[in-house]
């Protein structure tokens, strides 16, 4: 079948203000959208500029917008963003974050607030002389589904109170906050409470599930925010 990519493009260095450009490509059902994005880029348009690495939904890197709708386009088939001959596909950059060049945007605000997160182990006890820390696999278990997250943007690009406050800290930095506030080994909430127990930390968080509906690695991210929010409440109350 053919397929139209229409592409939001963008060169901020020469163009006054973006624009599309459409591509015919002839694809199989069960291509993906990076394969028809790396066919324009070798064959029609070398100047076309987008991310991507693993190709296997691993890195992260080519999070865009598929017809309206966050999605990394490595994991995109085209079966589940065209049915018919001559389907047209848009596809745009992710949103709250300045387009660097046409699907690419400029990741460091995002980047900062990961970073802001202090996204690594803060140990609450030296490790045993001999051996390494311990966990459980029940203890395990509660850090488990903050550990998928392949800091793709995708969640950063759907969140609705970004539009408002683009100072919040975003989903994917609360949750590379919960990784490590519910790990056993970590000094947990103490550490981070100066992050997320913030007007901009998870109380701007308005449970509107975006997040949720386009993680690629199906994080429970609204769920995973009011689990902090609640051991703050409970944090707070035992401090009474
Ligand atoms: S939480 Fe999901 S959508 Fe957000 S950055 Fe991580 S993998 Fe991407
Ligand atoms: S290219 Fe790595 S996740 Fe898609």
């Amino acid at each position: 079948m053919n397929v139209i990519l229409d592409i939001a493009r963008f060169e901020p260095t020469s163009d006054a203000k973006p624009h599309r450009e459409s591509y015919e490509v002839r694809v199989e059902p069960t291509d993906r959208v990076l394969d028809a994005l790396m066919h324009i880029w070798r064959h029609h348009d070398g100047t076309l500029a987008f991310r991507k690495s693993c190709a296997h939904g691993v890195c992260g890197s080519d999070a865009m917008r598929i017809n309206g709708k966050e999605a990394l386009a490595c994991k995109t088939l085209i079966r589940d963003v065209a049915e018919r001959d001559g389907d047209v596909i848009v596809l745009d950059p992710l949103r709250h974050l300045p387009v660097q060049r046409d699907l690419m945007v400029d990741q460091t605000s995002f980047l900062e607030k990961f970073r802001q997160s202090q996204p690594f182990l803060k140990p609450k006890e030296k490790p045993p002389k001999q051996g390494e820390y311990h966990q459980s696999a029940e203890e395990r278990a509660l850090i488990d589904d903050a550990t998928k997250c392949i800091n793709c943007g995708a969640c950063y690009s759907a969140c609705p109170v970004l539009d408002e406050k683009p100072d919040f800290l975003g989903p994917a930095a609360l949750v590379a906050a919960a990784r490590f506030i519910f790990d056993s080994r970590d000094e947990g909430l103490e550490a981070r409470l100066s992050v997320v127990d913030q007007p901009m930390g998870v109380w701007s968080c308005d449970n509107h599930f975006e997040c949720t509906k386009v993680c690629p690695r199906g994080i429970k991210i609204t769920k995973l925010i009011n689990l902090t929010k609640r051991a703050i409440t409970k944090h707070k109350d035992q401090m009474v």
